[in-house]
């Protein structure tokens, strides 16, 4: 018997864990992606793009399409679809697992100043000019142009389209992972006095946070959004092997 399996992606973590559940035969694994990024990564497995209209819209999905297991693998900023994936669960019958990837701690020597959304972050600042590094994506960043006497270096994977209404800011392209020293070099390139960011977790992203730790610069720390309450797991593999289990062949079989 095949066991379908959709899984909501745009994460490193997702594509991993795609990955790890295609190789059971009786596994039948699609990944949903939003479209946002305009050359996304090989994910490996089938790939469906862009938005399914709402809860109404990803529930037909999943009855349509005879989903068996929807896997919740967005980026912790994700809340919309995080919200509406919990719902249309419930509505649909389908269960639910969420991978949720524990946010990052402040430690000794860290300077964070905790805001709540962007807008608060680009308020933060505050009003004597600096030099803001802005590593929160692309789609936020427009609400720094309430700020504009900073010295902005954006980083993003696709362009920022368009660029900010603010006198002085530099783009950069990359895609991470971003190591601490490659972090370091940079700040200290740009003369850094301000890091903006998101408290992703994990390991890929958190180079800025040890390098600005490691520089004594400030990072602006934008607080995670409320995500439904949903049976979870913290990482890859303890939400494959939950999925392993739910999908026991010797459940199953009722042994
Ligand atoms: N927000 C971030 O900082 C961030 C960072 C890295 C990666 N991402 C990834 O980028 C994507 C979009 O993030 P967002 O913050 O814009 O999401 P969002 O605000 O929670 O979602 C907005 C809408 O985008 C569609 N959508 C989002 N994720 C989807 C997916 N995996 N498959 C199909 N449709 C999806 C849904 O449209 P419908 O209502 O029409 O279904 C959803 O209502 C997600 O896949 C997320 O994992 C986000």
């Amino acid at each position: 018997m095949t066991h379908r399996i959709l899984i909501l992606g745009g994460t490193t973590e997702a594509r991993q864990l795609a990955g790890k559940l295609t190789r059971r035969a009786d596994f039948s694994v699609t990944l949903s992606l939003a479209g946002r990024t305009e050359s996304p990564v090989a994910q490996g497995v089938p790939v469906r793009v862009g938005g399914f209209g709402g809860v109404e819209g990803l529930a037909a999905y999943l009855r349509e399409e005879h989903i068996d297991l929807l896997i919740d693998a967005t980026h912790p900023y994700a809340a919309r679809i995080s919200a509406n994936a919990a719902e249309a669960a419930r509505e649909s019958g389908v269960p639910i697992l969420a991978l949720r990837r524990p946010g990052w701690e402040p430690v000794a020597g860290d300077r964070w100043t905790l805001v709540g959304s962007v807008i608060e972050a680009a308020s933060a600042l505050g009003v004597a000019p600096r030099r803001v590094f802005l590593a929160i994506g692309r789609q936020e960043a427009g609400a720094f142009e309430a700020a504009p006497q900073h010295r902005y270096l954006i980083r993003s994977v696709d362009p920022v389209e368009p660029k900010l209404a603010v006198p002085d800011a530099l783009y950069l392209l990359a895609r991470g992972p971003f190591p601490e020293a490659d972090e370091k070099a940079l700040l200290e390139k740009y003369g850094i006095d301000a890091v903006v960011s998101k408290n992703s977790g994990g390991e890929a992203t958190y180079g800025k946070i040890a390098a600005a730790r490691a520089l004594g610069v400030e990072v602006v720390m934008i607080r995670r959004p409320a995500l439904p309450d949903v049976p979870s797991a913290e990482t890859v593999d303890a939400l494959a092997a939950k999925v392993d289990h739910l999908f026991d062949p010797v459940a199953e079989r009722g042994v």
